[in-house]
């Protein structure tokens, strides 16, 4: 008992374990299951109670420094949808891309739509945190986890370089420096507050 108790309060559970885990994030009050990795780059998925038909899902991505942290919501990164976002002064930038081949991949279009959440997108003496609603994203052509999976695996990708041009969301990104992929227990990533957090989510009062 003791001991998982010290564990669990440190990072060194999430570390190497490629699995993700449970993460409250201080500033929104959020829970996600969450992967973290040893540069500091943190995943982090939230999700409604009942996923019947549901689309959207809040998410939550950062890391240390001033480079780009990278989300393939299916797991690969050709041919999936992409979430890459880097921090810009005290503002995050984020763009949705997919590509078919490896390189730096464009801006993807569609539906899809990413809200931030005040509280939860912030940066800090260390880390940039960016926590979104990202409504119409779980699709059903194989570019996304599917809305009744009861688990996935995702990818991960960072670079601590930042883009060319940081307040350019279209800006094309050196290729990441790690990568990877990661179980998530989407079970666990549901909660019954998620419509009370998405409600949270509102356009950014400047870009
Ligand atoms: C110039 C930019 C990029 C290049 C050249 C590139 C290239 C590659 C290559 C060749 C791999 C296979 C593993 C390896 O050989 O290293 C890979 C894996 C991966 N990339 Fe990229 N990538 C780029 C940008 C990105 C971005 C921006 C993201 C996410 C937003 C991303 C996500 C991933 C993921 C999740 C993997 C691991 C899963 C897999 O192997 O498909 N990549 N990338
Ligand atoms: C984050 O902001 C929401 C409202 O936008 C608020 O209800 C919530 O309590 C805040 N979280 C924390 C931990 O203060
Ligand atoms: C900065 O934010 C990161 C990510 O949320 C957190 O782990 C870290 O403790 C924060 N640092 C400070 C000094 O608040
Ligand atoms: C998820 O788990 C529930 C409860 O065990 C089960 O009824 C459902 O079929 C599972 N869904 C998938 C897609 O495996
Ligand atoms: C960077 O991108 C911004 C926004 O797209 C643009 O206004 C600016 O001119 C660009 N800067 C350079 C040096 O290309
Ligand atoms: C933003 O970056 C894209 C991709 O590199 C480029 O095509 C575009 O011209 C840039 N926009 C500005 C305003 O610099």
């Amino acid at each position: 008992m003791k001991l998982s108790t010290l564990l669990l309060g440190g990072i060194a559970t999430l570390v190497g374990a490629q699995t993700a885990a449970p993460y409250t994030d201080a500033k929104s009050g959020i829970t996600f299951q969450a992967y973290q990795h040893t540069t500091g780059y943190f995943l982090g998925i939230a999700l409604p109670d009942d996923p019947t038909g549901n689309t959207d899902f809040i998410a939550t991505i950062g890391g240390k420094g001033t480079g780009w942290s990278g989300a393939s919501l299916a797991g690969p990164m050709k041919n999936a949808l992409l979430v890459l976002a880097w921090p810009n002064s005290n503002a995050v930038v984020s763009s949705f891309r997919k590509t078919a081949q490896y390189g730096s991949p464009p801006v993807a279009s569609g539906t899809f739509t990413q809200l931030p959440i005040a509280n939860g997108t912030y940066v800090n003496g260390t880390h940039w945190t960016y926590t979104f609603v990202c409504s119409k994203c779980i699709q059903t052509d194989g570019t996304t986890f599917t809305a009744n999976a009861n688990s996935t695996i995702l990818g991960y990708a960072l670079n601590a370089a930042a883009p060319s041009n940081k307040s350019n969301a279209t800006s094309s990104v050196s290729k990441h420096t790690s990568q990877g992929q990661v179980t998530f227990d989407l079970v666990k990533a549901r909660s019954k507050d998620f419509t009370t957090w998405k409600g949270w989510a509102a356009a950014p009062k400047v870009q």
